[in-house]
């Protein structure tokens, strides 16, 4: 510790999430958030003082403004925009030679996707996408459970989540107008679910995806019935609000997914993953703050007879210890410290983004479609 350098850090976008940023590398002995810089005049000033970043500077109009100061030495970036503003910043980011923590989902389309995933590979920077529930030990859990072999081969899976009335309006609606957050329910929070299970088969290649989004919710004004501005609401809502897809993964596994912002109905469903030699039941989630419902359940067949083990849940975080987003913060530093491999690669992530794209692309074409990774695969 005593030699390490103290990485130099900007953030980008200044809105909700990045507080929980902020928190995490002010409380990071290892690094000085030294600049921010937002798009709203004032918004990154404002900022900084509330975090007691007094060093920081922030009179930059834009992110390119910010990452073309080069008295501010940057190592690194939290990208913290909404998702349209996601790979520009990034890139941009990475074309400065600094490294990026950039916040879920990755983007909204798919050749973007593959832009900055080619991006990523020139530079040879970190880039790490913000899946912080992957920290929790749960989560851990389930992909030492499947890491066992207790399951045998993996051949389908049955995940989602989602809330009864939870569509996010966030600030200046950036969840739901289509110019800033591109993607409703089936990016904001089914990124989350897809890479709990994803990640716990190895991150297998989707293949095939048939897709269905719907939007009944965040277009009905009484939706919003607390809100007086609830037409302006509505009005605004450009995204999903509900979606489901059917995807064949590469391996022989199929992945049934579902998630939604608002429906009437208490839970799509838990997620379960069925192998040839056992079964893992994980009660309906919080996927995106990495809580799950109660103890996990394994199924198998011992001596001829159907058997049940419940996994105890371990505790959401320590209370004493370092948070998610500690963890989240301090394994991206270490990462561009050490030039190791990013957290959360985007050499995953880019299947998590592929299956949401074929998701949105499938419902609008009203068919099955095929996933195409030749672009990448011949890098
Ligand atoms: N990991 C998590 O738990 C978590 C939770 C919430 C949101 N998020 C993600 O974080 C992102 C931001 O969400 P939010 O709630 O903070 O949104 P927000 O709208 O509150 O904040 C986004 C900010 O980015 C600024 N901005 C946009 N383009 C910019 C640019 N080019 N340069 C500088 N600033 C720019 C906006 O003015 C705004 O202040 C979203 O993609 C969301 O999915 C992650």
């Amino acid at each position: 510790m005593a030699n390490e350098k103290i990485m130099r850090i900007g953030i980008i976008g200044c809105g909700g999430i990045a507080n929980s940023h902020a928190k995490a590398y002010a409380a990071n002995t290892t690094c000085e958030v030294v600049a921010c810089c937002d798009i709203v005049p004032g918004r990154a000033k404002a900022f900084a003082e509330k975090h007691g970043f007094v060093n920081a500077k922030t009179d930059y109009k834009d992110h390119a403004d910010m990452l073309a100061d080069k008295s501010l030495k940057l190592d690194a970036v939290s990208v913290c925009t909404y998702n349209r503003q996601h790979v520009p910043c990034a890139k941009a980011a990475l074309e400065a030679g600094v490294h990026v923590l950039l916040e879920k989902p990755l983007c909204v389309d798919m050749d973007e996707a593959i832009d900055l995933y080619k991006t990523v590979k020139k530079t040879g920077l970190v880039l790490s996408i913000g899946f912080q529930p992957r920290f929790d030990q749960n989560m851990q859990d389930i992909c030492d459970i499947v890491a066992s072999g207790e399951l045998g081969k993996i051949y389908y899976i049955q995940t989602g989540g989602g809330r009864r009335q939870g569509i996010p309006v966030g600030n200046e609606m950036s969840f739901i107008r289509d110019d800033t957050a591109g993607i409703g329910a089936l990016a904001d929070i089914g990124c989350y679910s897809l890479d709990m299970v994803l990640r716990a088969v190895g991150y297998p290649k989707p293949l095939t995806v048939s897709g269905y989004m719907s939007d009944y919710f965040g277009k009905d004004p009484e939706f919003f019935f607390n809100r007086a501005d609830k037409e302006e609401v509505a009005k605004n809502f450009g995204v999903d609000d509900f979606g489901a897809g059917f995807i064949r993964l590469e391996g022989d596994i199929i992945l049934d997914f579902r998630i939604s912002w608002a429906m009437h109905m208490d839970t799509p469903g838990d997620t379960i993953i069925l192998g040839t030699k056992g079964g893992l039941r994980i009660p309906s989630t919080n996927c995106w703050n990495g809580s799950i419902g109660g103890p996990m359940t394994i199924y198998k067949t011992v001596a001829g007879k159907c058997m049940e083990m419940k996994v105890p849940l371990a505790a959401a975080s320590n209370p004493a210890g370092p948070s998610l987003w500690d963890k989240k913060i301090g394994t991206f530093l270490d990462a561009c410290r050490n030039g190791t491999e990013a957290p959360v690669p985007i050499d995953q992530i880019i299947y998590n983004q592929a299956i949401i794209y074929g998701i949105v692309e499938s419902a609008k074409r009203g068919e099955e479609i095929k996933l195409d990774f030749s672009d990448i695969e011949k890098l």
